[in-house]
């Protein structure tokens, strides 16, 4: 589920994925299936956030396996990455009901999960998927809420705990699957984000 060549970074993630396998902070506890922590690289530069994991994630404890997730391997493909070279999670580690957006407390109860996560990663990048996400972040960081149409592609500069670092918003490749219009824009903006790589 992780890679790194820091031992320490892989037995703090470690840590936290236990917590989050005990957590029971909101009523989300009691239906999910499994917690999704996350995966991936913990020396990444580039950390991909979604929302909260769906059926498929909740199923198998894995972040993006389903139809969003097959759509967002070919849009790392366009960028040249590949899922090891970056790291995947979400805001939320566990599936809300029916897939129905997140509530404003549960997202409370989460984010410091999230927050401990980015904080062991340290990444340069940090690109929010979607709307959800991405209000998260401008709401953490102090940026001027605006909706994800607007500024996808464009570079955020924030303040993160471990240094200057970007925000990257993106299209959520759920949005893409059911309006085929966004796929260009979402490839045009995978393919900047690939500018940024190799590690
Ligand atoms: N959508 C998300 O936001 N996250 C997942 O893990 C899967 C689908």
């Amino acid at each position: 589920m992780y890679r790194s060549e820091d031992r320490a970074k892989t037995e703090s993630m470690n840590q936290i994925t236990a917590q989050v396998r005990s957590c029971a902070h909101c009523g989300l506890s009691e239906t999910r299936k499994k917690v999704v922590l996350g995966a991936g690289n913990l020396d990444a530069k580039i950390v991909l956030v979604g929302e909260a994991p769906g059926r498929k994630e909740d199923e198998s404890g894995l972040p993006f396996v389903g139809s969003a997730g097959k759509l967002l391997d070919s849009l790392l493909a366009v960028a040249g990455l590949v899922r090891d070279d970056i790291f995947i999670g979400n805001i939320i580690k566990c599936r809300p009901p029916k897939n129905r957006r997140p509530k404003k407390r549960e997202v409370a109860h989460c984010e410091g999960y999230m927050m401990e996560q980015l904080g062991i990663i340290k990444p340069e990048v940090i690109a929010p998927m979607g709307n959800s996400s991405l209000a998260y972040f401008q709401e953490r960081f102090g940026l001027e809420k605006q909706v994800i149409g607007d500024v996808h592609g464009e570079f955020f500069e924030i303040d993160a705990p471990w240094g200057k670092i970007k925000l990257f918003p993106l299209y959520h490749p759920a949005a893409a699957i059911y309006r085929r219009h966004l796929l260009g824009e979402l490839e045009e903006d995978m393919k900047k984000l690939g500018e940024l790589a190799p590690l």
